[in-house]
């Protein structure tokens, strides 16, 4: 269970790396740099469409086919952003400094009525933020938001060379059925009890406040650049001049 404690210190942390300067073009942080234990992880709305098509679209062709099944095209991936039900289902994001939608999540509810007590997961973190946890934090978060409505049962398909997403599954205990080259994992879901839906609330709160941050954080660097711009303008401009 996630400690309320915990998500403070965590959004403590978080806040110390947020005033270095986002640094344009920067290549993945090393290897070395360890996973919070604690991701703000939000919430995503229907205003961030086109940011879950555009990081859905930079992954390569592997990881699209590992993530829908089939080698998704650009068009595929766009009708699929274009068809999200967020009224229905609940769709979660990480976001890093500079504002990019680095890994997201997708908790489907399902439509059958015989099976509304069940959700799909389905998960993609871009390439050069894996392997820091936050795979298996969407899943635990996604996991507690479906636990918090009532359901049951969650669901994951994934291709059985997938050891990734399997791994992900089996360390928070579902069984794993192989068919073949395709596999399906299924965790049973504890009832919500007043600590789940207070965990949750909180770890949203933090995730939505971390956001904030960002954006406001993102303006003051853009804004400094800007200035700088204008500056080395200004100082090339009297530097060409005769006097
Ligand atoms: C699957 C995916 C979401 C994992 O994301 P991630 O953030 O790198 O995963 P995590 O860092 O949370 O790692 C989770 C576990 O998998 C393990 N793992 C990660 N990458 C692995 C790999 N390539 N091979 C084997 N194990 C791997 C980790 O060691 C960790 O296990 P541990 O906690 O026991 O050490 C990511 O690889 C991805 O986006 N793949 C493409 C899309 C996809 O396959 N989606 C899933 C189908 S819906």
């Amino acid at each position: 269970m996630v400690e309320t404690i915990d998500l403070v210190k965590a959004s403590i942390e978080a806040g110390k790396g947020l005033l270095r300067p986002p640094l344009e073009g920067a290549g993945p942080p090393p290897e070395s740099r360890a996973a919070p234990v604690l991701v703000p992880i939000r919430s995503l709305g229907v205003n961030h469409r086109d940011r879950i098509a555009h990081h859905l679209m930079s992954l390569e062709p592997r990881d699209r086919y590992l993530r829908f099944g089939f080698a998704a095209t650009d068009e595929q991936i766009q009708r699929y952003a274009d068809t999200l039900n967020f009224e229905r289902d609940e769709i979660f994001g990480i976001y890093n400094r500079r504002l990019e939608l680095i890994a997201m999540a997708h908790l489907a509810f399902s439509v059958d009525p015989d099976l509304s007590s069940c959700a799909e997961f389905g998960v993609s973190v871009s390439k050069s933020a894996r392997g820091r946890g936050y795979g298996a934090r969407l899943f635990d978060r996604a996991a507690m938001h479906a636990r918090n409505e009532g359901v049951s049962r969650m669901f994951i398909h994934a291709l059985s060379e997938n050891t990734a997403m399997l791994k992900i599954a089996r360390n928070a205990g579902a069984t794993v059925e192989r068919d073949g080259h395709e596999s399906e994992a299924h965790l049973q879901l504890s009832p919500a009890t007043f600590d789940s839906r207070w965990s949750e609330m909180v770890a949203e709160q933090m995730a939505q406040t971390d956001y904030r941050i960002k954006v406001q954080v993102k303006q003051f660097w853009d804004f400094l650049a800007e200035v700088q711009s204008l500056r080395r303008e200004v100082q090339d401009a009297q530097r060409g001049s005769p006097n």
